[in-house]
Protein backbone atom coordinates (compact mmCIF):
# COMPACT_ATOMS: atom_id res chain seq x y z
CA UNK A 1 0.00 0.00 0.00
CA UNK A 2 1.59 3.06 -0.90
CA UNK A 3 1.35 6.45 2.18
CA UNK A 4 0.55 9.45 1.21
CA UNK A 5 3.19 11.13 2.16
CA UNK A 6 6.21 11.95 -1.52
CA UNK A 7 8.27 9.10 -0.99
CA UNK A 8 12.00 9.53 -2.68
CA UNK A 9 11.69 7.74 -6.34
CA UNK A 10 14.05 7.03 -8.22
CA UNK A 11 16.93 9.76 -8.85
CA UNK A 12 16.27 11.63 -5.95
CA UNK A 13 12.71 12.81 -7.32
CA UNK A 14 9.72 12.65 -6.00
CA UNK A 15 6.71 10.11 -6.30
CA UNK A 16 3.23 11.03 -6.77
CA UNK A 17 1.47 11.94 -3.24
CA UNK A 18 -2.41 12.59 -2.31
CA UNK A 19 -1.79 16.18 -2.38
CA UNK A 20 -0.71 16.02 -6.04
CA UNK A 21 -3.27 13.70 -7.06
CA UNK A 22 -5.99 15.97 -5.93
CA UNK A 23 -4.37 18.35 -7.91
CA UNK A 24 -4.40 16.07 -11.00
CA UNK A 25 -8.18 15.36 -10.58
CA UNK A 26 -8.85 19.29 -11.02
CA UNK A 27 -7.20 19.01 -14.74
CA UNK A 28 -8.28 15.65 -15.36
CA UNK A 29 -11.36 13.88 -14.90
CA UNK A 30 -11.81 10.58 -13.18
CA UNK A 31 -11.56 8.17 -15.94
CA UNK A 32 -8.51 9.25 -16.96
CA UNK A 33 -6.88 8.68 -13.47
CA UNK A 34 -5.39 5.54 -12.75
CA UNK A 35 -3.58 5.39 -8.81
CA UNK A 36 -3.02 3.35 -6.07
CA UNK A 37 -3.27 6.59 -3.92
CA UNK A 38 -6.48 6.91 -1.83
CA UNK A 39 -9.34 8.05 -2.46
CA UNK A 40 -8.98 5.84 -5.82
CA UNK A 41 -7.32 3.01 -4.23
CA UNK A 42 -6.39 0.47 -7.29
CA UNK A 43 -4.05 -2.21 -6.58
CA UNK A 44 -0.46 -2.75 -8.26
CA UNK A 45 -2.01 -5.23 -10.57
CA UNK A 46 -4.08 -2.77 -12.05
CA UNK A 47 -1.18 -0.84 -13.36
CA UNK A 48 1.03 -3.37 -13.97
CA UNK A 49 0.37 -3.76 -17.67
CA UNK A 50 1.77 0.11 -17.60
CA UNK A 51 4.71 -0.70 -15.22
CA UNK A 52 5.59 -3.93 -17.05
CA UNK A 53 7.10 -3.80 -20.62
CA UNK A 54 6.66 -5.48 -23.67
CA UNK A 55 8.72 -8.22 -23.05
CA UNK A 56 8.67 -8.97 -19.37
CA UNK A 57 12.36 -7.63 -18.70
CA UNK A 58 11.68 -4.26 -16.94
CA UNK A 59 8.89 -3.66 -14.19
CA UNK A 60 8.39 -0.30 -12.97
CA UNK A 61 6.38 0.95 -9.74
CA UNK A 62 4.40 3.74 -10.43
CA UNK A 63 1.70 4.49 -8.02
CA UNK A 64 -0.40 6.81 -10.48
CA UNK A 65 -0.99 6.41 -14.38
CA UNK A 66 -2.33 9.66 -15.98
CA UNK A 67 -4.14 9.63 -19.28
CA UNK A 68 -4.85 12.92 -20.76
CA UNK A 69 -6.85 13.74 -23.80
CA UNK A 70 -5.34 17.28 -24.61
CA UNK A 71 -2.13 19.30 -25.03
CA UNK A 72 -3.32 21.63 -22.24
CA UNK A 73 -3.64 18.98 -20.37
CA UNK A 74 -0.55 17.81 -20.86
CA UNK A 75 0.85 20.97 -20.05
CA UNK A 76 -0.55 21.38 -16.82
CA UNK A 77 0.45 18.06 -15.19
CA UNK A 78 3.85 18.30 -16.43
CA UNK A 79 4.10 21.95 -14.65
CA UNK A 80 3.37 20.37 -11.95
CA UNK A 81 5.23 17.89 -11.85
CA UNK A 82 7.92 20.07 -12.72
CA UNK A 83 7.48 22.87 -9.85
CA UNK A 84 7.05 19.38 -7.39
CA UNK A 85 10.18 17.42 -8.96
CA UNK A 86 8.27 14.18 -9.92
CA UNK A 87 10.00 12.19 -12.03
CA UNK A 88 7.89 11.67 -15.52
CA UNK A 89 7.57 8.72 -17.74
CA UNK A 90 6.04 9.31 -21.09
CA UNK A 91 4.36 6.59 -22.43
CA UNK A 92 2.73 5.61 -25.88
CA UNK A 93 2.02 1.49 -26.39
CA UNK A 94 4.41 0.53 -24.33
CA UNK A 95 6.06 -2.06 -26.97
CA UNK A 96 9.67 -0.52 -26.47
CA UNK A 97 12.35 -3.09 -26.35
CA UNK A 98 14.78 -1.59 -24.17
CA UNK A 99 12.92 -0.38 -21.41
CA UNK A 100 12.38 2.76 -22.00
CA UNK A 101 8.58 3.38 -21.41
CA UNK A 102 8.30 2.33 -18.33
CA UNK A 103 9.29 3.84 -14.70
CA UNK A 104 12.58 2.23 -13.08
CA UNK A 105 10.97 3.65 -9.38
CA UNK A 106 7.65 4.99 -8.44
CA UNK A 107 7.81 8.05 -10.93
CA UNK A 108 4.46 9.28 -12.82
CA UNK A 109 3.66 7.57 -15.85
CA UNK A 110 1.65 9.90 -18.43
CA UNK A 111 0.46 7.97 -20.72
CA UNK A 112 -0.66 9.06 -24.41
CA UNK A 113 -3.06 6.37 -25.40
CA UNK A 114 -6.09 9.03 -24.77
CA UNK A 115 -4.45 11.23 -27.15
CA UNK A 116 -5.88 9.77 -30.34
CA UNK A 117 -7.47 12.41 -32.69
CA UNK A 118 -6.07 12.65 -36.41
CA UNK A 119 -5.50 16.72 -36.25
CA UNK A 120 -5.66 16.74 -40.29
CA UNK A 121 -5.02 15.23 -43.57
CA UNK A 122 -4.16 16.81 -46.79
CA UNK A 123 -4.74 13.80 -49.97
CA UNK A 124 -2.86 16.65 -51.86
CA UNK A 125 0.24 16.45 -50.25
CA UNK A 126 0.19 13.52 -48.25
CA UNK A 127 0.82 15.51 -44.55
CA UNK A 128 -1.04 13.76 -41.70
CA UNK A 129 -0.93 15.70 -38.54
CA UNK A 130 -2.03 13.97 -35.48
CA UNK A 131 -1.92 13.49 -31.85
CA UNK A 132 0.97 11.47 -30.39
CA UNK A 133 -1.38 8.72 -29.02
CA UNK A 134 -2.40 7.44 -32.55
CA UNK A 135 -1.84 4.05 -33.16
CA UNK A 136 0.08 3.69 -36.34
CA UNK A 137 -1.81 0.88 -37.31
CA UNK A 138 -5.01 2.83 -37.56
CA UNK A 139 -2.79 5.81 -38.71
CA UNK A 140 -2.37 3.34 -41.89
CA UNK A 141 -6.41 2.57 -42.06
CA UNK A 142 -7.10 6.28 -42.02
CA UNK A 143 -4.89 7.16 -44.90
CA UNK A 144 -5.53 4.01 -46.78
CA UNK A 145 -8.57 5.25 -48.87
CA UNK A 146 -7.00 8.33 -50.15
CA UNK A 147 -4.16 5.87 -51.58
CA UNK A 148 -1.31 6.65 -48.89
CA UNK A 149 0.77 4.99 -46.84
CA UNK A 150 2.64 5.47 -43.53
CA UNK A 151 6.19 5.99 -44.31
CA UNK A 152 7.08 3.42 -41.22
CA UNK A 153 5.98 -0.06 -40.44
CA UNK A 154 6.84 -1.89 -37.69
CA UNK A 155 5.94 -5.53 -36.74
CA UNK A 156 4.93 -3.79 -33.65
CA UNK A 157 1.06 -3.65 -34.98
CA UNK A 158 -2.06 -5.43 -34.52
CA UNK A 159 -2.70 -8.55 -32.14
CA UNK A 160 -2.55 -6.32 -28.82
CA UNK A 161 0.55 -4.99 -29.79
CA UNK A 162 0.02 -0.95 -31.09
CA UNK A 163 2.74 1.07 -30.87
CA UNK A 164 1.40 5.05 -31.27
CA UNK A 165 3.12 7.39 -34.00
CA UNK A 166 4.50 9.36 -30.39
CA UNK A 167 6.29 6.90 -29.28
CA UNK A 168 7.44 5.69 -32.80
CA UNK A 169 8.77 9.73 -33.25
CA UNK A 170 10.50 9.65 -29.89
CA UNK A 171 12.33 6.37 -30.65
CA UNK A 172 13.25 7.14 -34.45
CA UNK A 173 11.67 3.84 -35.26
CA UNK A 174 13.19 2.07 -38.13
CA UNK A 175 11.19 -0.71 -39.69
CA UNK A 176 10.72 -2.30 -42.38
CA UNK A 177 9.80 0.28 -45.23
CA UNK A 178 13.34 2.62 -43.93
CA UNK A 179 15.26 1.11 -47.28
CA UNK A 180 12.28 2.79 -49.22
CA UNK A 181 11.43 6.03 -47.52
CA UNK A 182 14.09 6.90 -45.30
CA UNK A 183 14.35 7.78 -41.50
CA UNK A 184 11.83 10.09 -39.16
CA UNK A 185 14.57 12.54 -39.38
CA UNK A 186 13.35 13.32 -43.01
CA UNK A 187 9.73 12.51 -42.96
CA UNK A 188 8.75 13.89 -39.94
CA UNK A 189 7.92 17.19 -40.58
CA UNK A 190 6.76 18.93 -37.08
CA UNK A 191 6.42 18.15 -33.86
CA UNK A 192 4.86 19.43 -30.91
CA UNK A 193 6.38 18.71 -27.96
CA UNK A 194 5.73 19.49 -23.87
CA UNK A 195 8.70 20.31 -22.08
CA UNK A 196 9.68 19.54 -18.73
CA UNK A 197 8.22 22.95 -17.48
CA UNK A 198 5.18 22.58 -19.36
CA UNK A 199 5.68 25.01 -22.04
CA UNK A 200 4.31 24.18 -25.00
CA UNK A 201 6.62 24.23 -27.82
CA UNK A 202 4.79 24.35 -31.37
CA UNK A 203 6.91 23.25 -33.97
CA UNK A 204 3.72 21.39 -35.89
CA UNK A 205 4.88 22.78 -39.07
CA UNK A 206 3.73 21.40 -42.42
CA UNK A 207 6.27 22.75 -44.62
CA UNK A 208 8.64 20.49 -46.59
CA UNK A 209 11.39 23.14 -46.89
CA UNK A 210 11.90 25.47 -44.02
CA UNK A 211 15.37 26.97 -43.37
CA UNK A 212 14.63 29.24 -40.36
CA UNK A 213 17.85 28.33 -38.08
CA UNK A 214 18.07 25.32 -36.10
CA UNK A 215 15.71 22.22 -36.70
CA UNK A 216 14.66 22.39 -33.12
CA UNK A 217 12.06 19.40 -33.95
CA UNK A 218 15.30 16.85 -34.95
CA UNK A 219 16.21 16.82 -31.01
CA UNK A 220 13.31 15.36 -30.31
CA UNK A 221 13.37 12.30 -32.36
CA UNK A 222 15.22 9.78 -31.05
CA UNK A 223 15.40 11.90 -27.37
CA UNK A 224 13.37 8.93 -26.22
CA UNK A 225 10.66 11.21 -24.09
CA UNK A 226 13.61 12.63 -22.03
CA UNK A 227 13.69 16.05 -23.21
CA UNK A 228 9.77 16.64 -23.34
CA UNK A 229 6.40 14.62 -23.78
CA UNK A 230 5.69 14.80 -27.82
CA UNK A 231 2.04 15.66 -28.46
CA UNK A 232 1.47 15.83 -32.39
CA UNK A 233 3.14 15.32 -35.02
CA UNK A 234 3.15 16.11 -38.62
CA UNK A 235 4.26 13.28 -41.17
CA UNK A 236 5.13 12.90 -44.85
CA UNK A 237 3.12 10.06 -45.77
CA UNK A 238 3.80 8.34 -49.21
CA UNK A 239 0.95 7.28 -52.07
CA UNK A 240 0.35 4.08 -51.75
CA UNK A 241 2.21 1.43 -54.37
CA UNK A 242 0.10 0.64 -57.14
CA UNK A 243 1.63 -3.49 -57.15
CA UNK A 244 3.83 -4.81 -54.24
CA UNK A 245 5.46 -8.25 -54.63
CA UNK A 246 7.24 -10.55 -52.26
CA UNK A 247 9.87 -13.38 -52.87
CA UNK A 248 10.88 -15.33 -49.80
CA UNK A 249 14.75 -16.30 -51.01
CA UNK A 250 16.90 -19.53 -49.75
CA UNK A 251 20.53 -19.23 -49.80
CA UNK A 252 22.68 -21.96 -49.71
CA UNK A 253 24.98 -20.09 -47.90
CA UNK A 254 25.38 -16.91 -45.61
CA UNK A 255 28.32 -15.84 -47.98
CA UNK A 256 25.80 -14.77 -50.77
CA UNK A 257 23.82 -12.32 -48.95
CA UNK A 258 25.85 -9.14 -50.36
CA UNK A 259 26.38 -10.17 -53.80
CA UNK A 260 22.62 -11.09 -53.59
CA UNK A 261 21.81 -7.49 -51.96
CA UNK A 262 24.04 -5.91 -54.90
CA UNK A 263 22.54 -7.92 -57.34
CA UNK A 264 19.24 -7.28 -56.48
CA UNK A 265 19.59 -3.37 -56.00
CA UNK A 266 21.15 -3.52 -59.48
CA UNK A 267 18.67 -5.15 -61.31
CA UNK A 268 15.61 -3.87 -59.40
CA UNK A 269 16.52 -0.68 -58.68
CA UNK A 270 13.74 1.69 -57.87
CA UNK A 271 11.28 -1.22 -57.12
CA UNK A 272 13.22 -2.69 -54.71
CA UNK A 273 11.84 -1.84 -51.29
CA UNK A 274 12.95 -3.87 -48.55
CA UNK A 275 15.91 -6.91 -48.26
CA UNK A 276 15.30 -8.38 -45.12
CA UNK A 277 17.83 -11.44 -43.51
CA UNK A 278 16.59 -14.09 -41.55
CA UNK A 279 18.97 -17.19 -40.49
CA UNK A 280 17.83 -20.56 -40.24
CA UNK A 281 17.28 -20.71 -36.44
CA UNK A 282 15.24 -17.38 -36.73
CA UNK A 283 13.26 -18.99 -39.55
CA UNK A 284 12.77 -22.13 -37.60
CA UNK A 285 11.42 -20.57 -34.66
CA UNK A 286 9.12 -18.10 -36.20
CA UNK A 287 7.56 -21.61 -37.79
CA UNK A 288 7.64 -23.06 -34.74
CA UNK A 289 5.36 -20.42 -32.95
CA UNK A 290 2.97 -20.09 -36.02
CA UNK A 291 4.41 -16.87 -37.43
CA UNK A 292 2.99 -17.76 -41.26
CA UNK A 293 2.84 -20.56 -43.36
CA UNK A 294 5.95 -22.63 -43.72
CA UNK A 295 7.90 -23.18 -46.76
CA UNK A 296 7.98 -26.48 -48.12
CA UNK A 297 10.77 -28.86 -46.88
CA UNK A 298 12.05 -28.73 -50.80
CA UNK A 299 12.06 -24.84 -50.51
CA UNK A 300 14.38 -24.68 -47.78
CA UNK A 301 16.64 -27.85 -48.17
CA UNK A 302 20.15 -26.99 -47.64
CA UNK A 303 18.90 -23.38 -46.85
CA UNK A 304 21.42 -21.81 -44.45
CA UNK A 305 19.55 -18.78 -44.34
CA UNK A 306 16.84 -16.32 -46.02
CA UNK A 307 16.28 -13.20 -47.51
CA UNK A 308 12.89 -11.62 -47.51
CA UNK A 309 12.87 -9.21 -50.69
CA UNK A 310 9.77 -6.81 -51.69
CA UNK A 311 9.50 -4.99 -54.73
CA UNK A 312 7.17 -1.93 -54.58
CA UNK A 313 5.71 0.00 -57.86
CA UNK A 314 4.03 1.96 -60.35
CA UNK A 315 3.47 -0.97 -62.89
CA UNK A 316 2.51 -4.52 -62.12
CA UNK A 317 3.24 -5.71 -65.48
CA UNK A 318 6.56 -3.78 -65.04
CA UNK A 319 7.28 -4.59 -61.93
CA UNK A 320 6.83 -8.40 -62.37
CA UNK A 321 8.80 -8.95 -65.38
CA UNK A 322 12.11 -7.18 -63.52
CA UNK A 323 11.36 -9.45 -60.51
CA UNK A 324 10.56 -13.02 -62.58
CA UNK A 325 13.94 -11.87 -64.70
CA UNK A 326 15.60 -11.23 -61.76
CA UNK A 327 14.61 -14.76 -60.34
CA UNK A 328 15.56 -16.38 -63.63
CA UNK A 329 19.13 -15.04 -63.29
CA UNK A 330 19.52 -15.85 -59.90
CA UNK A 331 18.32 -19.33 -60.31
CA UNK A 332 19.67 -20.08 -63.67
CA UNK A 333 23.37 -19.10 -63.38
CA UNK A 334 26.27 -21.74 -63.50
CA UNK A 335 26.81 -20.76 -59.23
CA UNK A 336 23.25 -20.15 -58.26
CA UNK A 337 23.21 -17.52 -55.17
CA UNK A 338 20.20 -18.71 -53.86
CA UNK A 339 18.43 -22.51 -53.94
CA UNK A 340 15.04 -21.65 -54.22
CA UNK A 341 12.32 -18.50 -54.09
CA UNK A 342 8.78 -18.71 -53.38
CA UNK A 343 6.96 -15.70 -55.17
CA UNK A 344 3.83 -14.69 -53.45
CA UNK A 345 0.84 -15.34 -55.53
CA UNK A 346 -1.73 -13.76 -53.52
CA UNK A 347 -2.63 -11.27 -51.17
CA UNK A 348 -2.78 -14.16 -48.93
CA UNK A 349 0.53 -15.44 -49.38
CA UNK A 350 2.14 -12.07 -49.44
CA UNK A 351 1.01 -11.67 -45.78
CA UNK A 352 2.26 -14.87 -44.63
CA UNK A 353 5.57 -14.50 -46.28
CA UNK A 354 5.85 -11.20 -44.54
CA UNK A 355 4.58 -13.25 -41.09
CA UNK A 356 8.00 -15.17 -41.28
CA UNK A 357 9.61 -12.14 -41.12
CA UNK A 358 7.79 -9.57 -38.91
CA UNK A 359 6.73 -12.39 -36.53
CA UNK A 360 10.39 -13.71 -35.41
CA UNK A 361 10.15 -10.99 -32.46
CA UNK A 362 6.99 -12.49 -31.12
CA UNK A 363 8.17 -15.85 -31.80
CA UNK A 364 11.31 -15.10 -29.47
CA UNK A 365 9.38 -14.29 -26.63
CA UNK A 366 7.11 -17.24 -27.03
CA UNK A 367 10.25 -19.26 -27.06
CA UNK A 368 12.28 -17.83 -23.79
CA UNK A 369 13.41 -14.80 -22.22
CA UNK A 370 14.95 -12.48 -24.65
CA UNK A 371 18.04 -10.23 -24.54
CA UNK A 372 18.02 -8.26 -27.58
CA UNK A 373 21.07 -6.33 -29.11
CA UNK A 374 20.01 -4.01 -32.32
CA UNK A 375 23.06 -3.13 -33.76
CA UNK A 376 24.83 -1.33 -36.82
CA UNK A 377 27.78 -3.33 -38.22
CA UNK A 378 28.62 -3.96 -41.84
CA UNK A 379 26.32 -6.38 -44.00
CA UNK A 380 29.45 -8.60 -44.61
CA UNK A 381 29.98 -9.64 -40.31
CA UNK A 382 26.13 -10.08 -39.70
CA UNK A 383 26.99 -14.19 -39.64
CA UNK A 384 30.30 -13.66 -37.92
CA UNK A 385 28.91 -11.73 -35.03
CA UNK A 386 26.14 -14.46 -34.07
CA UNK A 387 28.47 -17.24 -34.46
CA UNK A 388 30.92 -15.31 -32.47
CA UNK A 389 28.47 -14.80 -29.64
CA UNK A 390 27.12 -18.38 -29.92
CA UNK A 391 30.63 -19.55 -29.35
CA UNK A 392 30.94 -17.33 -26.43
CA UNK A 393 28.39 -18.32 -24.63
CA UNK A 394 29.38 -22.05 -25.18
CA UNK A 395 32.76 -21.32 -23.77
CA UNK A 396 31.10 -19.67 -20.57
CA UNK A 397 29.25 -22.88 -20.35
CA UNK A 398 25.61 -21.37 -20.62
CA UNK A 399 24.94 -23.53 -23.84
CA UNK A 400 25.81 -26.99 -22.95
CA UNK A 401 23.71 -26.29 -19.33
CA UNK A 402 20.53 -25.57 -21.27
CA UNK A 403 20.35 -22.19 -20.01
CA UNK A 404 20.59 -20.22 -23.77
CA UNK A 405 18.69 -22.26 -26.15
CA UNK A 406 19.27 -20.18 -29.13
CA UNK A 407 21.81 -17.79 -30.61
CA UNK A 408 20.11 -16.09 -33.81
CA UNK A 409 20.15 -13.26 -36.45
CA UNK A 410 17.64 -11.52 -38.59
CA UNK A 411 17.40 -7.57 -39.42
CA UNK A 412 17.59 -4.97 -42.13
CA UNK A 413 20.18 -5.84 -44.31
CA UNK A 414 19.27 -2.67 -46.32
CA UNK A 415 20.04 -0.89 -43.27
CA UNK A 416 23.31 -2.67 -42.12
CA UNK A 417 20.59 -3.19 -39.07
CA UNK A 418 21.14 -6.63 -37.56
CA UNK A 419 19.39 -7.66 -34.19
CA UNK A 420 21.32 -10.72 -32.22
CA UNK A 421 18.99 -12.41 -30.04
CA UNK A 422 19.82 -14.71 -27.76
CA UNK A 423 17.02 -16.71 -26.26
CA UNK A 424 17.30 -18.50 -22.59
CA UNK A 425 15.57 -19.83 -20.05
CA UNK A 426 15.39 -16.83 -18.20
CA UNK A 427 16.71 -13.02 -17.10
CA UNK A 428 19.48 -13.89 -15.28
CA UNK A 429 22.83 -11.97 -14.09
CA UNK A 430 25.27 -14.91 -14.99
CA UNK A 431 23.66 -14.17 -18.72
CA UNK A 432 23.90 -10.91 -18.86
CA UNK A 433 27.44 -10.63 -17.83
CA UNK A 434 28.29 -13.07 -20.44
CA UNK A 435 26.61 -10.99 -23.11
CA UNK A 436 27.91 -7.80 -21.64
CA UNK A 437 30.64 -5.64 -22.35
CA UNK A 438 30.73 -8.78 -24.81
CA UNK A 439 28.78 -7.83 -27.59
CA UNK A 440 29.33 -4.21 -27.09
CA UNK A 441 32.89 -4.52 -27.70
CA UNK A 442 32.08 -6.73 -30.32
CA UNK A 443 30.15 -3.96 -32.17
CA UNK A 444 32.82 -1.51 -31.45
CA UNK A 445 35.40 -3.41 -33.01
CA UNK A 446 33.41 -3.06 -35.91
CA UNK A 447 32.93 0.33 -35.66
CA UNK A 448 29.27 -0.49 -35.31
CA UNK A 449 26.49 1.07 -33.29
CA UNK A 450 24.88 -0.46 -30.21
CA UNK A 451 21.65 0.77 -30.81
CA UNK A 452 20.61 0.73 -35.02
CA UNK A 453 17.12 1.43 -34.24
CA UNK A 454 15.47 0.47 -30.82
CA UNK A 455 17.47 3.06 -28.57
CA UNK A 456 19.14 3.35 -25.06
CA UNK A 457 16.18 3.15 -22.73
CA UNK A 458 17.07 1.80 -19.52
CA UNK A 459 19.01 -1.27 -20.79
CA UNK A 460 22.34 0.13 -22.60
CA UNK A 461 23.18 3.26 -20.41
CA UNK A 462 26.07 2.01 -19.20
CA UNK A 463 27.02 0.92 -22.68
CA UNK A 464 26.63 4.83 -24.56
CA UNK A 465 30.28 5.10 -24.99
CA UNK A 466 30.93 2.27 -26.95
CA UNK A 467 28.96 4.63 -29.78
CA UNK A 468 29.63 7.55 -28.40
CA UNK A 469 32.85 9.57 -27.38
CA UNK A 470 33.09 11.26 -24.27
CA UNK A 471 32.77 15.53 -25.67
CA UNK A 472 29.55 13.42 -27.82
CA UNK A 473 27.90 12.20 -24.58
CA UNK A 474 29.24 15.94 -22.49
CA UNK A 475 27.11 18.01 -25.11
CA UNK A 476 23.75 15.51 -24.88
CA UNK A 477 24.02 16.09 -21.50
CA UNK A 478 24.51 19.76 -22.01
CA UNK A 479 21.28 19.32 -24.01
CA UNK A 480 19.34 17.17 -21.74
CA UNK A 481 20.28 19.95 -19.14
CA UNK A 482 19.05 23.09 -20.99
CA UNK A 483 15.86 21.23 -21.30
CA UNK A 484 15.74 19.63 -17.91
CA UNK A 485 17.50 20.97 -15.72
CA UNK A 486 15.73 19.32 -12.91
CA UNK A 487 16.01 15.91 -14.68
CA UNK A 488 12.84 15.19 -14.36
CA UNK A 489 11.80 13.61 -17.80
CA UNK A 490 12.53 10.08 -18.52
CA UNK A 491 14.60 9.91 -15.63
CA UNK A 492 17.59 7.24 -16.14
CA UNK A 493 17.23 6.61 -19.71
CA UNK A 494 19.51 6.99 -22.11
CA UNK A 495 21.73 8.47 -19.31
CA UNK A 496 22.97 7.26 -16.08
CA UNK A 497 21.60 8.48 -12.62
CA UNK A 498 25.11 9.04 -10.20
CA UNK A 499 27.17 6.81 -12.45
CA UNK A 500 25.36 3.70 -11.87
CA UNK A 501 23.58 1.17 -13.80
CA UNK A 502 20.61 -0.17 -12.68
CA UNK A 503 19.77 -3.59 -11.99
CA UNK A 504 16.78 -5.07 -13.84
CA UNK A 505 17.19 -8.73 -11.90
P1 LIG B 1 6.73 3.16 -26.00
O1 LIG B 1 7.24 1.78 -25.95
O2 LIG B 1 5.57 3.47 -25.14
O3 LIG B 1 7.91 4.17 -25.63
C1 LIG B 1 9.17 4.05 -26.21
C2 LIG B 1 10.05 5.23 -25.75
O4 LIG B 1 9.52 6.45 -26.25
C3 LIG B 1 10.12 5.41 -24.25
O5 LIG B 1 11.37 5.91 -23.92
C4 LIG B 1 9.04 6.43 -23.96
O6 LIG B 1 9.30 7.17 -22.78
C5 LIG B 1 9.11 7.30 -25.19
N1 LIG B 1 7.83 7.88 -25.60
C6 LIG B 1 6.70 7.22 -25.95
N2 LIG B 1 5.76 8.09 -26.32
C7 LIG B 1 6.30 9.32 -26.20
C8 LIG B 1 5.82 10.64 -26.44
N3 LIG B 1 4.60 10.86 -26.88
N4 LIG B 1 6.66 11.67 -26.20
C9 LIG B 1 7.93 11.45 -25.75
N5 LIG B 1 8.41 10.24 -25.50
C10 LIG B 1 7.61 9.19 -25.73
N6 LIG B 1 11.30 -0.83 -33.40
C11 LIG B 1 11.91 -0.48 -34.55
O7 LIG B 1 12.62 0.52 -34.58
N7 LIG B 1 11.78 -1.25 -35.68
C12 LIG B 1 11.02 -2.36 -35.73
O8 LIG B 1 10.94 -3.02 -36.74
C13 LIG B 1 10.34 -2.74 -34.52
N8 LIG B 1 9.57 -3.84 -34.49
C14 LIG B 1 8.98 -4.22 -33.33
C15 LIG B 1 8.20 -5.38 -33.32
C16 LIG B 1 7.60 -5.80 -32.15
C17 LIG B 1 6.76 -7.05 -32.15
C18 LIG B 1 7.77 -5.04 -30.95
C19 LIG B 1 7.13 -5.46 -29.67
C20 LIG B 1 8.53 -3.89 -30.96
C21 LIG B 1 9.15 -3.47 -32.14
N9 LIG B 1 9.94 -2.32 -32.19
C22 LIG B 1 10.53 -1.94 -33.35
C23 LIG B 1 10.16 -1.52 -30.98
C24 LIG B 1 9.00 -0.51 -30.70
O9 LIG B 1 7.81 -0.96 -31.21
C25 LIG B 1 9.29 0.84 -31.24
O10 LIG B 1 10.37 1.35 -30.55
C26 LIG B 1 8.12 1.82 -31.18
O11 LIG B 1 8.46 2.95 -31.93
C27 LIG B 1 7.72 2.23 -29.79
O12 LIG B 1 6.47 2.89 -29.83
P2 LIG B 1 5.51 2.90 -28.57
O13 LIG B 1 4.35 3.78 -28.85
O14 LIG B 1 5.16 1.53 -28.15
O15 LIG B 1 6.44 3.59 -27.48
C1 LIG C 1 12.32 -6.28 -36.02
O1 LIG C 1 13.01 -5.86 -36.95
O2 LIG C 1 11.68 -7.33 -36.11
C2 LIG C 1 12.19 -5.43 -34.82
O3 LIG C 1 13.14 -4.44 -34.72
C3 LIG C 1 11.95 -6.13 -33.53
C4 LIG C 1 13.06 -7.02 -33.08
O4 LIG C 1 14.22 -6.63 -33.12
O5 LIG C 1 12.77 -8.13 -32.65
ZN1 LIG D 1 14.09 -4.14 -36.60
Amino acid sequence: RWTSSHAKAFAGLNSVAEADLSHFSRILPDSCILSMLPPTSLGSDDLSTYNTDWMGKYKGRANTVLKPKTTAEVSAIVKWCWEKRIGVVPQGGNTGLVGGSVPLGNELIINLGNMSKVRSFDPTTGILVADAGCVLEALSEYIAPHNYVMPLDLGAKGRQVDCMIGGNVATNAGGLRLLRYGSLHGTVLGLEVVLPDGTILNQLSQLRKDNTGYDLKQLFIGAEGTLGIITGVSILTAATPQASNNVFLALPTFNNVLPLYMTARQQLSEILSAFEFIDRSAYELAVKHGQGKALSDEDTKGAECFVLLETSGGKREHDEEKLNKLLESLLEAEEPLVNTGVLSQSPAQFASLWALREGITEAVSKEGKAYKYDISVPLSSFKDVVDLTREHLRKCGLVRKGAVTHVIGYGHVGDGNLHLNIVADQYSTEIQDALEPFVYELVASYQGSISAEHGIGAMKTHALHYSKDDKSIEWMKRIKNLFDERGIMNPGKIYLVDGQPVKFF
